[in-house]
């Protein structure tokens, strides 16, 4: 039995499928918070509709900071979880700024009345958190950065170049946006709880997130909001440097592959992972676009507005090494090619929202 936190979510929904695939029963939560966040047109509902036709599935529609009922679900399935997935999150920058008391109880209470549940209830499984490389805050953007014709690249001779950004970067002094402030007091948390409690907890600081899944919104889900904005023959605005800010991609499913293999051979200790697409999997949000016209045959609509988002990254390629290093059965299955036409395909079959 495994329980996973926004289990309609682009993550929570790619594990319970992932897991109920498997035979093995998913206890999801999710209160479809994700259309207060962006809107009804973002949110997960038809997921969980899905998810409810299968009959190892049951779903709570509860809030994670609702510490009563959360424990009692932890109460009546004492001893039986195998392990705890937690997705459920306010994930934009830009929404955690309107209302900061929303965004801190999510991220981070929430996450702790679940370690919590967990420590009390089902200490013998693993947790599982869904981090982001926002806790690193704006310290990426004081790489030195070239800019090229269409992208933002780091220096050649500099170490991060060849595989990306690595866990030994600091978190402090930098900008982290509310977001990212909630994000890092979660991601400690989780560490503390496998560090000071002994318990087998991992956290995974992900890069984009991205899948044909994802009910992409202008403020969360870039690439899924991309495609769904040029498939639809929408405007869509760009925040700042010139389009030229790398991103590293990795589809939704190559994440669950890599909790799976933690989960199969957990380790204590806290540990702490950056994971991403790689280089091979990146792109600046001019390349992007172009990709989806040269897949899609259809020309976008886009303006460049001069204003960036307050703690955007200009570049960020993960270094997935400690991971692989970790678990070198893991492998990347999914090339941003072949997400970005399955994410076509998906758009141009349901025209859904964007
Ligand atoms: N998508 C990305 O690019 C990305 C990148 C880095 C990190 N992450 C992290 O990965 C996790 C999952 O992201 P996602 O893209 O699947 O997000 P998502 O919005 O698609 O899914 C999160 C789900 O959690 C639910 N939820 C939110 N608050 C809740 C609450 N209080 N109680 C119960 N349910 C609640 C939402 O309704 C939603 O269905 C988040 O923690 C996010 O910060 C995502």
């Amino acid at each position: 039995m495994i329980l996973i936190t926004g289990s309609t979510g682009l993550i929570g929904s790619a594990a319970s499928t992932f897991f109920l695939n498997k035979n093995t029963k998913v206890i999801g939560i999710d209160n479809d918070l994700r259309s207060y966040f962006f809107g009804k047109k973002s949110s997960n509902k038809w997921k969980e509709l899905i998810l409810r036709k299968n009959k190892k599935y049951k779903h709570y529609y509860i809030d994670i900071r609702n510490k009563k009922a959360l424990f009692k679900i932890f109460k009546k399935y004492k001893g039986k979880i195998k392990s705890i997935i937690h997705t459920a999150a306010q994930p934009s920058h830009d929404w955690a700024a309107k209302e900061p008391f929303v965004d801190f109880e999510v991220n981070a209470n929430g996450t702790l009345n679940l370690l919590e549940a967990f420590r009390i209830y089902n200490p013998k499984s693993t947790f599982v958190f869904t981090s982001t490389n926002k806790v690193y805050g704006d310290r990426p953007n004081f790489l030195p950065l070239n800019e090229k014709k269409l992208r933002f690249e780091i220096n050649n001779k500099h170490s991060f170049f060849k595989k990306g950004i690595n866990e030994t970067m600091s978190l402090d002094q930098t900008t982290h946006s509310i977001f990212g402030s909630s994000k890092v007091a979660a991601d400690i948390l989780v560490q503390e709880y496998g560090r000071y409690f002994n318990l087998k907890t991992a956290v995974f600081r992900g890069g984009c997130l991205t899948g044909e899944y994802h009910s992409g919104a202008k403020l969360h889900g870039f690439l899924s909001f991309l495609v769904k904005s040029i498939i639809n023959k929408k405007f869509y605005s760009i925040f700042g440097y010139k389009g030229k800010q790398v991103r590293d991609n990795i589809h939704s499913l190559d994440v669950i592959s890599a909790f799976n293999e933690f989960i199969k051979r957990p380790k204590k200790g806290g540990l702490v992972y950056n994971l991403g697409g790689g280089r091979d999997n990146s792109c600046s949000i001019l390349e992007a676009i172009k990709l989806i016209e040269n897949i899609s045959g259809i020309k976008s609509k886009y303006k460049v507005l001069k204003e960036n988002r307050i703690g955007d990254h200009i570049w960020w390629i993960t270094d997935n090494s400690k991971f692989k290093k970790d678990y070198p059965n893991w492998k990347i299955k999914y090339s941003l090619y072949k997400s970005l036409e399955q994410m076509i395909e998906f758009e141009l079959k349901n025209k859904s929202n964007a």
